[in-house]
């Protein structure tokens, strides 16, 4: 009875359809439905539903979702294989419960086709379009709650995927989540173009046109997909996630910016294209293409070949591979790829070796040319690997921690790239060579053929291959400590120092003198020299050139290479011609420093602690924020320095606690100088500290304005609450300065330094208040430590029990 009065219904929409107002709901009930020129709308006004015709030499009309701003862009087309072919059309839920599209002579044309149980839930099916995008049915008419959906467009994505959407499998419906591209942008129906989950083996997206495979993201090593991280755009948007249950296994991207608005979309030419509107903007940019660089094309540099997007001859043969066709190598046609020079003796031990590759998307894995076991060590999988002629590589299949399990190449080596120093210096494999190729190795290690075979290239990249391999070699000797980075003689730095004379030196850190030097290149350096009795041991001397080789940020300072050896340990960096910021805004040398300076100063520090806290691939706490660890190049570009403390958290960890609290009075946070917690609001702390000195010219512990109140924070409240802000700003800057953006960024260094962890802004939203005027900035409330007085600067240590014992070492 109740669907006949549905029906009745249709049939009379179907006869007023033309004359239908676009009614703004968000959602469909049992009895109800829309047609043409009608539309369900999100409720914030994000995306719309409804009918669309995308060429205008047919009648063709589908059912779509777009931006309700930018209803060119369609998002999702429910129809894609079965358009509409007459001016009608009707979407509405059917007496099975399903939602269904109607022709005009009521056929149907499309629907969400799922199988539900009971006649009484089925009335109560209910659709509702949400903010994200997401079509969803449910049989809850009060509430929409997540999970509870029983079918949703999200689960079959077109050619775009929305924040929220997933690639991979679900394990229910035994249904891809997959990509594909539309025929041409007339035609959304099913193109050639297919970005999918592999299972063989274990898990990787990729993009095949037809049946031919155009380009791989790499396995997923337990991390991250193997090689895709070069897609990832400089100033990431969001993070990648991989779940894997008995349900479903997907990757799917996470939203760090809220306000973005963000889609990728597989084009009809078979390209992967992230488009976003960046908070403030209302334009669509194109943030990153895949594939983009010259290696990432599927089997670039043919079997066996390595590429290299770095170099503008992009392939190579491994060592001990030669090119299997000189003469086609020779005129760049690589497909043919590289083949081994001199057979595998095929004996354990004597006969051959491996050689480490680091830094590498690991090659594909075809149908029986592999073999994998998740619970084998590396020492297993290389007795594997020995006990069979025809394996010709291994490596960890997953690299969290330490490694573990097994994979096993078979025969040729297939689509392998290597990946830069940032993009994961953990990801590399073993390759088998004949002995007699391994003892070769030190000297003659890559045969790099090319066309321009100017003698001076080759001794240039020989060199670098060289340099690379020494350091390998001397990295594997140290238990394959994560450590890529150039090495260097303790003599050399010596000479580059005029033997670490007095007179070169331009810092006394808490852990040491840093020296300028001179390498006899003619490059400038800045090395840092840990004395031997300093607090800094070999741990924090690991952990800092570990941490630093792997972040690359225009705002951090970055490390050139170190040396281990006769007791010295020395970090070698770029040389920094202006030195720390202390010396510039606590000095007179500061009537140098305008406001526009400061506030670019202030900003590229912000900036460097969003790439450590959040952009990097590491989730980075500095713990030492302070003005003597900001660098300044010659353009006065702050680099945040010394990460000898710094503490990488791992999965979801945000806060961790100590027991030996170290770190510098006045910019240390309540909690973490009480608690010895930490988290990546006690750095926010710090840099409230800091941008409030780089306003005031001031030091915040050597601060004495009254009597009465004690630190540079207590005045600035007090300033602020008396409406009198302006007055903390430093005098040398005179009134060559922006009121109102001093004023921001003495309420922004306010709300950085509130007592409560939770109450202070994350970096990336004061870089957000720091670089947008129209963002609205919170009122603070009272910092931590308001009247509390603080001595001089000190390296504290909280021991065990709760007394706190502090050491006045003065760092300058
Ligand atoms: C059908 O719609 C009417 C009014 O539009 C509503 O009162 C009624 O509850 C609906 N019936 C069902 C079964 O949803
Ligand atoms: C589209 O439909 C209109 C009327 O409904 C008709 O006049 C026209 O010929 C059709 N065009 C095509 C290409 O079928
Ligand atoms: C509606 O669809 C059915 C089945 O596909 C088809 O036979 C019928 O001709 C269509 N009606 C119209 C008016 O297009
Ligand atoms: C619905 O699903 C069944 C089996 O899952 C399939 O045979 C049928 O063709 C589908 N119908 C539509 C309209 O997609
Ligand atoms: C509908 O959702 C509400 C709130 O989430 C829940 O309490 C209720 O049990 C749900 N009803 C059904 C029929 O699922
Ligand atoms: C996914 O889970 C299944 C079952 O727990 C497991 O066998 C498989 O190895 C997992 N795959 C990955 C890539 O973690
Ligand atoms: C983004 O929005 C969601 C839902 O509104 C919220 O749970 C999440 O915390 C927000 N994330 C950030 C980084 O603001
Ligand atoms: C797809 O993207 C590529 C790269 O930007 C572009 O060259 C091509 O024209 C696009 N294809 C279409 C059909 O828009
Ligand atoms: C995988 O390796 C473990 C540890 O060596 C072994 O116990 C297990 O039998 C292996 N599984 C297979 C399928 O070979
Ligand atoms: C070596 O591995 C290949 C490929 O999996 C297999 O076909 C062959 O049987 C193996 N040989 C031995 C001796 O295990």
């Amino acid at each position: 009875m109740a669907s006949a009065f549905a029906f009745l219904l249709i049939f009379f929409n179907l006869l007023f359809m033309e004359s239908c107002k676009a009614v703004d709901r968000n959602r469909l009930s049992f009895n109800e439905s829309i047609g043409r020129g009608e539309s369900l709308v999100s409720l914030n006004q994000r995306f719309e539903l409804g009918f669309f015709s995308p060429a205008s030499t047919n009648n063709k009309s589908y059912l779509g979702i777009w931006y309700k701003n930018y209803p060119d862009i369609v998002a999702w087309v429910a129809n894609r294989e079965s358009p509409l072919t007459d001016s009608a059309g009707t979407l509405t839920i059917y007496r099975d419960g399903n939602l269904v599209l109607l022709n005009s002579s009521n056929s149907i044309i499309w629907s969400s086709n799922i199988s539900l149980s009971s006649a009484q839930l089925q009335s109560s099916s209910v659709v509702h379009l949400l903010d994200s995008g997401n079509l969803v049915l449910t049989q809850n008419r009060s509430s929409v709650p997540e999970g509870s959906y029983v079918w949703q467009s999200f689960d079959y994505p077109g050619d775009t995927l929305l924040p929220g959407m997933k690639i991979g499998w679900d394990w229910t419906t035994g249904k891809a989540r997959k990509l594909t591209s539309w025929v041409d942008t007339t035609d959304p129906s099913p193109g050639n173009f297919v970005y999918k989950m592999d299972l063989l083996g274990l898990p990787q997206v990729v993009l095949r046109e037809g049946s031919e495979k155009k380009f791989r993201t790499g396995v997923w090593n337990g991390i991250r997909l193997s090689g895709l991280y070069r897609s990832r755009p400089t100033n990431p948007l969001f993070n990648y996630k991989f779940t894997n249950s008995t349900k479903e296994i997907n990757f799917f991207y996470e939203f760090t910016a809220n306000q973005t608005i963000s889609r990728l979309v597989l084009n009809q030419s078979g390209i992967l294209q992230r488009y976003a509107i960046r908070g403030g903007t209302s334009e669509w940019s194109l943030i990153y293409e895949t594939p983009s660089d010259t290696c990432d094309p599927y089997a670039k540099c043919g079997p066996n070949g390595l590429c290299k997007a770095t170099e503008d001859l992009s392939c190579e043969c491994f060592h001990g591979f030669i090119p299997k066709s000189e003469s086609e190598w020779n005129i760049l046609d690589r497909t043919n790829g590289c083949i081994r020079r001199k057979p595998l003796n095929c004996l354990k031990g004597e006969g051959d070796g491996f050689l480490w590759i680091n830094n590498v998307k690991l090659p594909d894995l075809l149908a029986q040319k592999f073999w994998f076991n998740g619970s084998m060590s590396l020492k297993e999988c290389e007795q594997m690997c020995f006990g069979n002629c025809s394996c010709t590589a291994y490596a960890n299949s997953d690299i969290t921690g330490k490694g573990s399990g097994c994979l096993i190449w078979y025969g040729d080596l297939i689509d392998i790239k290597t990946l830069s120093n940032t993009e994961g210096s953990e990801q590399g494999m073993y390759i088998r060579l004949a002995a007699s190729e391994l003892k070769n190795g030190k000297k003659r290690l890559l045969v790099i053929i090319s066309v321009v075979s100017a003698a001076s290239v080759m001794l240039f990249v020989g060199l670098l291959a060289w340099c690379r391999l020494r350091t390998l070699k001397k990295r594997r000797e140290r238990n394959n400590e994560d450590i890529d980075l150039p090495l260097y003689d303790l003599s050399t730095l010596a000479s580059a120092t005029n033997h670490f004379s007095d007179t070169s030196i331009i810092a006394t850190g808490g852990f040491g003198p840093v020296y300028k030097g001179k390498l006899p290149s003619g490059q400038e350096i800045a090395v840092k020299r840990l004395s031997k009795d300093s607090g800094q041991g070999t741990e924090e001397f690991k952990n800092e050139i570990i941490l630093i080789s792997k972040l690359q940020h225009r705002n951090l300072v970055r490390i050139l290479g170190w040396c281990l050896e006769g007791g010295e340990k020395l970090l070698v960096y770029e040389y920094m011609p202006n030195e720390s910021l202390d010396k510039l805004i606590f000095d007179w040398k500061r009537t140098t420093l305008k406001w526009d300076n400061r506030f670019e100063i202030a900003i590229g520090i912000a900036k460097g602690l969003v790439y450590l806290h959040q952009d990097s691939r590491l989730r980075i706490i500095h713990r030492d924020l302070k003005a003597s660890n900001v660098l300044l190049d010659s353009e006065l570009r702050p680099k945040i320095s010394d990460f000898g403390i710094a503490r990488i958290f791992g999965g979801d960890q945000n806060e961790a606690k100590t027991k030996i609290v170290i770190g510098t009075y006045g910019y240390m946070s309540p909690e973490y100088i009480i608690d010895g917690k930490f988290s990546a609001k006690s750095d926010v702390y710090s840099y409230g500290v800091l941008l409030l000195e780089i306003v005031s010219g001031l030091k915040n512990t050597k601060y004495r304005m009254t009597e009465q109140y004690h630190s540079l924070l207590s005045h600035a409240w007090l300033l602020w609450n008396e409406g009198r802000t302006l007055e903390i700003v430093d005098r040398c800057l005179e009134d060559s300065y922006i009121k109102s953006e001093v004023q921001r960024c003495i309420q922004i260094s306010l709300l950085c330094v509130q007592r409560s962890p939770k109450d202070r802004p994350t970096m990336s939203s004061v870089v957000s208040m720091l670089e947008n005027k129209d963002v609205a900035i919170p009122e603070p409330k009272k910092p931590g430590f308001f009247i509390e007085q603080v001595q001089a600067e000190t390296v504290t240590e909280l021991t065990s029990g709760n007394q706190l014992t502090a050491t006045t070492i003065d760092a300058r």
